[in-house]
């Protein structure tokens, strides 16, 4: 099966779930997420980062309230690691970053950090709180940073409940058009 076909398998087979004590299931913030990118005017880079940030949280099967379970499921890291096998690094990073985004958002813009919703400030405590002046300096150096920090701002807007959004194959073109294209084995 191609990736974006497994990918798009993957939201209807396990996207049902709630997202993580928001009021919208895991596809319905994702199409959100890169609706928002789109509406952006985002590139296909991030608009396919912005649908698949989460998908650690698919791959992992995690039960919904890992949070407050006090678990930190660490999904950014495994959705960057099976995402590397198809996209290239400004995805990939996007994705792999999203997380430090929301740290890194708190400690540059204290009123970012006043409007996270419950479900997130209570997950940024497990994820290490805001950054400290060091790591704000050492993740403005990394690559992507600014596209993970964007995603980030599509993510926490991305929980409205019922909105009516395009659907998974609206963005096939999207990830086509930045799916790495390996020769044949
Ligand atoms: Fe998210």
């Amino acid at each position: 099966m191609n990736p974006i076909d497994r990918i798009f398998a993957l939201f209807q087979e396990k996207g049902q779930g709630a997202y993580f004590g928001e009021p919208v299931t895991q596809t319905e913030h994702a199409l959100q997420c890169a609706h928002l990118a789109e509406q952006s005017r985002a590139g296909s880079d991030q608009i396919a980062a912005a649908l698949l940030h989460d998908i650690g949280h698919l791959l992992h099967g995690l039960p919904e309230d890992i949070a407050e379970q006090g678990i930190d499921g660490r999904h950014e890291e495994g959705g960057a690691a099976w995402l590397e096998r198809y996209f290239p690094s400004a995805v990939v990073d996007a994705v792999r970053l999203h997380v430090a985004a929301k740290r890194y958002l708190c400690a540059v813009e204290p009123a970012y950090a006043a409007a996270l919703s419950p479900a997130s400030q209570r997950s940024l405590e497990l994820q290490g709180g805001p950054m400290s002046t060091e790591e704000v300096r050492a993740f403005e150096r990394k690559p992507n940073f600014r596209s993970a920090v964007a995603v980030r701002r599509w993510d926490d807007a991305a929980k409205v409940p019922g909105l009516a959004v395009p659907g998974l194959e609206h963005y096939r073109r999207h990830l086509q058009a930045v799916l790495i294209q390996r020769e044949p084995a």
